[in-house]
């Protein structure tokens, strides 16, 4: 509009400025294409008449004639997208005093405008198609054309409420659409899952589809198992059948709440900044020493809150596949919510996929696994896990516990058990923490466990004075054989920093325990700046030898540093329970 004007006002002053100084201007003639208009203006003083100018931008389509107006084709882009038709939408501009288009060139314009939508969804379709494909090669499927799709099937209506029926069954909304799909979350009574199962066979006569539990069934599920097994006698301490029944109630009853409802909130509340800070720091080990590793996708069991998810893209730019397992549906709605910004429509910050179970046999670039270990019940389904997360590694598993007796026992169960698979089919090796395969000094010589501590300020206390501690073990194991190249010691201790020199216990190459007294007479300049930066869990950038020919190393037994954590006596082997009396946050779930 003021472009109109601005074309007149020059014009007319360009061809008419001596006999006309000041015009006065009134519409000449005015021409609808649509909702677009386009005038002419004449000058009352002089009749001067300007060029005509178009109010609206032009389309190039490709067809003869006239140019289509944005307007019209925004138009009916705008009116694909809602459930209202031309023959309203005319009523509604003229209700509104805007002149209607007619009829026929809307109806035109709107087939030319779905056909070309129609085009450009199947071509991004077709794309999308392609991309969920790569990422099936890249996992390593054995039918990169298989795309398993999951489907929630519960009708969660908000205005009918009844505490006993959550959820109802909503197989009945589910058309076929020529997609076979493979999971479905349904309420556990209705026969949903094999409702859909038998829709699906019209399209694939042996098709399965596994049912994900939805979390009020699974809790309750939760709570008959505990209540149905069988305990031992010591195990509850009533005098009475009546009041061992009621303990066993109780604890069936703690069970099934356990990773449902409020106790999620607990959760987060308790452990996620610990976490987190822990995650963040055994996978920066990785970001700094392997430049050239840029996963694109990461599998996290027992996610939780999703702490793995932002700590790795905190690291990692390109990761375009996160397939997070947790069996607890309601950490895996928080999980969603907090990628979300905690909105329920809200738009998903990374490509999450959330699962109660592992997927078939995909593989990904980086498989985690943090804190989650201790509540596999036995060895045997530890290791049995362990495998599976190691058969579905492309390039580091990365296993996070606590910094306890206990949660450093689950760790070097899982050290050996990983290096005895990776002398097997798959070539693997110890990334970090240790540079050796050798038996684990701190255990063998000390007795103790090995583990390390990150620092972190609490959600609710943002002063940089008051940082957390969170001590944690791991293991980080990488596929393919093991490099020739030594690997330099780890720092396994606070490093002890006098005056004029630095007290390190190292872990080395050659799998023993080094005290090494690092001064700034006796070693090179850099060595010694080193020792006085680097942080409990870093490596020193020195080899074993050049450590031994300065003289440096002090036998274990005359060290006068105090050791963290408390020392088990040589005769107790066995690393209980009893004594995890190391500092430790509170227990997840508990
Ligand atoms: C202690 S939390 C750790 C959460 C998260 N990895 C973190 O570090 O913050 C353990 C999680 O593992 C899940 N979990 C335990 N056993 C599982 C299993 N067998 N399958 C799937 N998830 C499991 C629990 O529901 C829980 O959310
Ligand atoms: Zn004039
Ligand atoms: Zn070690």
């Amino acid at each position: 509009m003021v472009e109109m004007w601005n074309i007149a006002i020059q014009t007319h002053a360009d061809e008419e400025a001596e006999v006309c100084a000041v015009p006065q201007f009134k519409i000449n003639t005015e021409e609808k294409w649509g909702i677009g208009w386009k005038y002419s203006l004449k000058c009352l003083n002089c009749g001067y008449i300007s060029p005509v100018v178009k109010l609206y931008r032009e389309i190039t389509t490709g067809k003869r004639g006239r140019k289509a107006a944005a307007v019209n084709i925004n138009l009916q882009a705008g009116l694909l997208d809602m459930p209202l038709g031309n023959s309203r939408t005319r009523l509604l501009l003229a209700d509104l005093d805007i002149t209607p288009p007619a009829e026929s060139g809307m109806s035109k314009l709107s087939s030319y405008v779905s056909s070309k939508t129609t085009d450009l969804n199947n071509e991004s379709m077709r794309t999308k198609v392609e991309e969920v494909k790569n990422v099936n090669r890249r996992r390593g499927a054995s039918n990169p054309n298989v795309i398993n799709v999951a489907l929630d099937g519960r009708y969660n209506c908000l205005t009918i409420g009844h505490s006993k029926k959550p959820g109802q069954g909503a197989s009945q909304s589910i058309g076929i659409a020529w997609v076979l799909i493979k999971f479905a979350t349904t309420d556990g009574d209705s026969t949903s899952a094999t409702g859909i199962e038998e829709a699906m066979r019209t399209l694939h006569p042996m098709w399965k589809v596994e049912r994900l539990a939805d979390p009020a069934h699974l809790s309750a599920s939760q709570f008959r198992q505990c209540f149905k097994a069988y305990f031992s006698d010591g195990m509850f301490r009533g005098k009475t059948k009546v009041e061992k029944t009621n303990q066993k109630k109780t604890l069936s009853q703690d069970i099934k709440s356990r990773y449902s409802g409020p106790k999620v909130i607990q959760y987060l509340a308790a452990r996620l900044c610990g976490d987190y800070s822990s995650i963040h720091s055994c996978l920066r080990e990785i970001n700094l020493r392997d430049e050239d590793f840029q996963p694109h996708s990461m599998l996290d069991f027992g996610s939780g809150l999703g702490t793995s998810v932002w700590a790795s893209t905190k690291l990692w730019k390109r990761i375009t596949e996160f397939y997070c397992v947790d069996y607890s549906s309601d950490m895996n709605t928080v999980a969603r919510l907090l990628l979300q910004d905690g909105k329920e429509d809200g738009y998903m910050k990374v490509p999450v996929v959330f699962r109660n179970k592992l997927p078939a046999d995909y593989k990904f670039d980086l498989v985690i696994s943090t804190y989650t270990l201790m509540e596999i019940k036995s060895e045997q389904e530890r290791a049995k896990l362990i495998e599976s997360l190691w058969n579905r590694t492309e390039n580091y598993l990365v296993i996070v516990e606590k910094g306890s007796y206990s949660g450093f026992a689950l760790i070097h169960e899982t050290r050996q058990h990983l290096l005895k698979l990776s002398k097997q089919s798959k070539k693997g090796h110890i990334f970090s923490p240790c540079p050796h395969h050798e038996p684990c000094p701190k255990l063998k010589e000390k007795n103790s466990p090995c583990f390390f501590e990150a620092r972190y300020t609490d959600l609710d206390q943002m002063e940089p004075e008051g940082l957390e501690t969170e001590y944690f073990s791991y293991i980080i194991f990488r596929v393919g054989p093991k490099p020739n190249t030594e690997s330099f010691p780890r720092i396994v201790d606070e490093p002890f920093k006098m005056k004029s020199c630095t007290h390190c216990h190292l872990c080395c190459s050659n799998g023993k325990l080094h005290h090494a007294v690092i001064s700034s007479q006796e070693h090179e300049k850099d060595l010694y700046r080193c020792s006085r930066i680097l942080l409990w869990g870093d490596m020193l950038p020195v080899r074993d030898k050049q450590l031994s020919d300065n003289n440096d190393v002090i036998s274990e037994k005359d060290d006068m540093l105090p050791v963290r954590g408390k020392q088990i006596s040589d005769n107790n082997d066995v690393i209980s329970e009893k004594d995890d009396m190391l500092p430790e946050k509170s227990n997840c779930g508990q």
